[in-house]
């Protein structure tokens, strides 16, 4: 008897968006859940990853497409790139059968062709460029980081590493007028982003701490020199210059700031503050923030920049890497000027790009 409970709470949940079109989608033949959310299409299609993974029921799965499409806008103005925000969430039964799941995405690239371009997808947590090629193969033209041998670009890990590497640097001459080189960074996820973002950290000469929940992603740093491998329950309270979460959204809240011993948090995952609230409080801390939605455009823009808009590939790294130096320089400074919160400063930035110079819903 929860149905009429969460019936209410998906309307509510729905009645307060401000986007603009949410698909559900139910696939009969698995039990998943499909939910597209259409945040803005002002300007350009709606372009955002799809995340496949078990939800606790429909109204998480359709939350959870709902802020991510908002950030993808986000993303996308900050970069002042021709692209609106969207995000789909495929919410599949926790007993999946493997084989299922190239009939499940093939129908769901059927779906995203149905939308005649109103959105397109990438890969995101729970999806591969091989899944990105089965999607297109009911869903082409509307689909990137295909693998390189189905003519796509690849996975977007590396270039949104890139855009994060560059917004530490940033970082580091904001609050120490210097380089990374010798800084504490704690890497949390060591997957597709902050795998490489470690490697970029090493090379730049940082003291990288690393924490995974699985150990195969920790494999490869065993025994590197100047990589000390965390267990997950210690990274909130252990003591480093600069903390760049790397694997779930959520990860700064009411409970977990309070114990941070860093002095900024700058790193990939999407989504990382539970609350709006979460940014005042990183600032009564005193610790710098680099908002998710600038540090981790890198990946979208760079392989939509190649695929969509013909940018060379060799160059694309090199383009984003400018793009998140630039925005988040712009937004630290604001932020001190007007002693707002970066958060504040950066969504005014993305909102002065998608509706004019005169809105802004950021007073914090
Ligand atoms: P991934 O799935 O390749 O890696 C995530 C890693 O985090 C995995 O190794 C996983 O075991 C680990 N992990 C999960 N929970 C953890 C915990 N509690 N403590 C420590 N490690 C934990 O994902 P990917 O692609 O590297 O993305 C990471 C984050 O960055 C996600 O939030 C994603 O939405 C975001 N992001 C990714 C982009 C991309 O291009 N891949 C672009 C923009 C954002
Ligand atoms: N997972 C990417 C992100 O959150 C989404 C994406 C990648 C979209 C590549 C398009 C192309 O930014």
């Amino acid at each position: 008897m929860q149905e009429p409970h969460v019936r209410d709470s998906l309307g509510s949940l729905l009645r307060s968006w401000d986007g603009e079109e949410v698909i559900i989608r139910h696939d009969a033949p698995t039990g998943a859940w499909i939910a597209i959310a259409i945040y803005s299409t002002r300007l350009g299609p709606a372009t955002g990853g799809t995340r496949m993974r078990p939800y606790p029921d429909l109204t998480a799965a359709v939350r959870d497409a709902l802020h991510l499409a908002e950030s993808m806008a986000y993303k996308f103005a900050i970069a002042d790139f021709p692209r609106g925000g969207g995000k789909a969430v495929i919410a599949v039964p926790p007993d999946l059968r493997p084989e299922e799941r190239p009939a499940l995405l093939r129908r769901y690239g059927s779906l995203i062709k149905g939308l005649g371009g109103l959105y397109e997808t990438g890969p995101d947590i729970g999806t591969s460029p091989e899944d990105m090629d089965l999607i297109a193969e009911t869903g082409a033209p509307h689909v990137f980081c295909r693998t390189p041998a189905a003519g796509g670009a690849g996975d977007s890990g590396p270039a949104t590493a890139r855009g994060v590497f560059e917004g530490i640097r940033v970082v580091c001459r904001h609050l120490w007028d210097g380089d990374v080189s010798g800084r504490r960074v704690l890497v949390q996820g060591a997957g597709s982003v902050g795998g490489r973002l470690i490697e970029l950290l090493r090379a730049a000469r940082a003291e990288v701490l690393v924490s995974d929940v699985d150990e195969r992603a920790l494999r490869r740093f065993r025994g590197e020199p100047g990589v000390t491998l965390l267990p997950p329950h210690a990274v909130l309270d252990t003591p480093c210059d600069v903390f760049a979460p790397c694997a779930l959204g959520g990860v700064l809240s009411e409970e977990t700031i309070p114990r941070l011993r860093c002095r900024a948090v700058a790193g990939a995952a999407n989504n990382q503050l539970a609350a709006e609230d979460d940014a005042a409080r990183l600032q009564e801390r005193a610790i710098l923030y680099a908002p998710d939605f600038v540090l981790n455009l890198g990946g979208a823009v760079a392989i939509t920049g190649v695929e969509a808009l013909g940018w060379p590939a060799a160059e694309a790294e090199e383009r984003v890497a400018g793009i998140v130096a630039d925005a988040l320089q712009h937004i630290l400074a604001t932020a001190a000027a007007e002693g707002i919160t970066t958060v504040a400063a950066g969504r005014r930035l993305a909102e002065s790009r998608l509706y004019g110079e005169l809105h802004s819903s950021s007073q914090l």
